[in-house]
């Protein structure tokens, strides 16, 4: 089975697939499992657009679920990549590029004289980076309960799936099978931007608690964003009980702002500093990397420092580096104004589209990242997330299809632009909204 095998739809590709891989996918979203039908075979993608493997182009509203800041394949990154691999694809070993990378996120993280990491730890993936920060908090506190919140998603590790988002949420799981009930009782999951539930939390369980995990913007069950001074107040409660606060930037980081969520509520006031965040997606620019950032006494309780053990044979992987520093040197302000224009552009063509067929929904925003739900009423937690007319979503999904734009498989995601949505890519996703606002009405 190659790209180029003319006989190949997304029909046969998934066939072929699922008798080798479990669903035929390597991550469980991808299998279109709550919106129906047969998945995409993607073979390439540049810019804005995705190609299947029949050769057929979407534009693309997924971003690889959010590196894709600078849109797929930008020439110059893909270039750093090459020119990477050819001095070699791993090493085991540290690299200057490693270092610079470091460098560039510590210095995007200093916001007006407040300084959002001081070291920073390279990892594979945004799961092993919120493991490992909790790692430290353990180790920093001596304490082993960690509070999440309903509908966040930090990664598929056992302590963190507990009504999670992302694909758990688009399966309607309330965790997973598989994760020893004595580890799943070290999270206490509450509910979100309910700071009752957190005081209540740490009256229940004195000197426990050892953090609190929570994205910088929920951004895995539709937008749950932080009501004003939630994030201040979390890491208040958690400094005045002995506990860290984390903030997992895996999907807002250097995505929402320079310096991520964090940045984007400093510049609108916010006071707070995170002990650690964690950060994937946009800061491997595609390729498999992630990191975990914070304050130099926290972090160096790693080993090779302190008793935190953490380690990874591709951890700080060159190609992966090179990739990373490439798209943080490129994103530019220019390159956010693109993509906070492309996002408002996006979200009010499809409000527009849905108040035209009288469908029922509401729009929720985290800086540039937005999602429909299809309910009036705002969407402040997880429960409200899951209280809507989700089945209008397989029908508007698969009207967007057809008229050739590829958004993610699950109402439960965020809406990902891109600085490559240029103006034709938004004009077909303009032309292709009242159809699909049309299929949700019907439904
Ligand atoms: C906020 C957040 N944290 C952690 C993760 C896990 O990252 P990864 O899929 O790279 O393991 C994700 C992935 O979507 C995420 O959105």
């Amino acid at each position: 089975m190659s790209a180029t095998d003319s006989a190949l739809t997304n029909e046969t590709a998934a066939a072929r697939a699922r008798a080798v891989i479990p669903g035929g996918v390597n991550s469980p979203v991808r299998a279109f499992g709550s919106v129906g039908g047969t998945p995409l075979s993607i073979v390439s993608a540049h810019g804005a657009t995705v190609t299947d493997v029949t050769g057929r182009e979407y534009v693309d509203l997924v971003a690889s679920w959010g590196p894709a800041l600078l849109g797929h394949a930008h020439p110059r990154v893909v270039d750093a990549v090459q020119r990477a691999a050819a001095r070699g694809l791993s090493f085991g070993a540290s690299t200057p590029g490693e270092t610079e990378l470091a460098e560039l996120v510590v210095e995007r993280l200093a916001v007006d004289g407040a300084r959002g990491i001081e070291r920073l730890r390279l990892v594979s993936t945004g799961t092993e980076a919120t493991m490992t920060a909790i790692r430290i908090a353990r180790g920093a506190t001596g304490r082993d309960v960690i509070i999440k919140f309903a509908g966040h998603y930090h990664g598929h590790s056992d302590g963190l799936l507990a009504e999670s988002g992302s694909g758990v949420a688009t399966l309607g799981l309330p965790g997973s099978a598989g994760v020893p009930a004595p580890i799943a009782g070290l999270t206490l999951v509450l509910p979100y931007n309910d700071r009752a539930a957190v005081r209540d939390a740490f009256a229940a369980h004195p000197g426990r608690i050892a953090a609190i995990i929570a994205e910088g913007a929920g951004a895995n069950a539709g937008i749950l964003a932080p009501e004003d001074g939630f994030n201040d107040f979390l890491v208040e409660t958690a400094h005045r009980e002995g506990a860290l606060f984390i903030l997992d930037e895996v999907l807002t980081g250097f995505r929402v702002d320079p310096a991520g969520w964090w940045g984007h509520e400093r510049a609108r006031g916010a006071g707070y500093v995170p002990d650690l965040l964690t950060f994937g997606k946009v800061i491997g620019g595609g390729m498999p990397l992630a990191g975990i950032g914070g304050r130099a006494d926290f972090m160096e309780l790693l080993a090779p420092l302190g008793p935190v053990y953490q380690a990874g044979t591709l951890s700080g992987n060159p190609l992966a580096v090179a990739a990373g520093v490439e798209t943080l040197r490129l994103a530019d302000a220019g390159v956010y104004a693109a993509v906070d224009a492309a996002s408002a552009r996006v979200a009010s063509a499809l409000t527009a589209a849905l108040a035209a067929e009288g469908v029922a929904h509401t729009l929720s925003f985290a800086g540039n990242l937005f999602s429909v739900a299809f309910r009036e009423a705002p969407v402040r937690d997880y429960d409200d997330a899951k209280d809507q007319e989700a089945w209008r979503y397989g029908p508007f999904f698969h009207a967007m299809l057809a008229h050739g734009v590829s958004l993610p498989p699950s109402v439960f995601e965020a809406w990902f632009l891109t600085a490559a949505h240029d103006d034709d890519a938004l004009t077909r996703i303009e032309e292709a909204l009242p159809h699909a606002a049309r299929a949700a009405a019907a439904a």
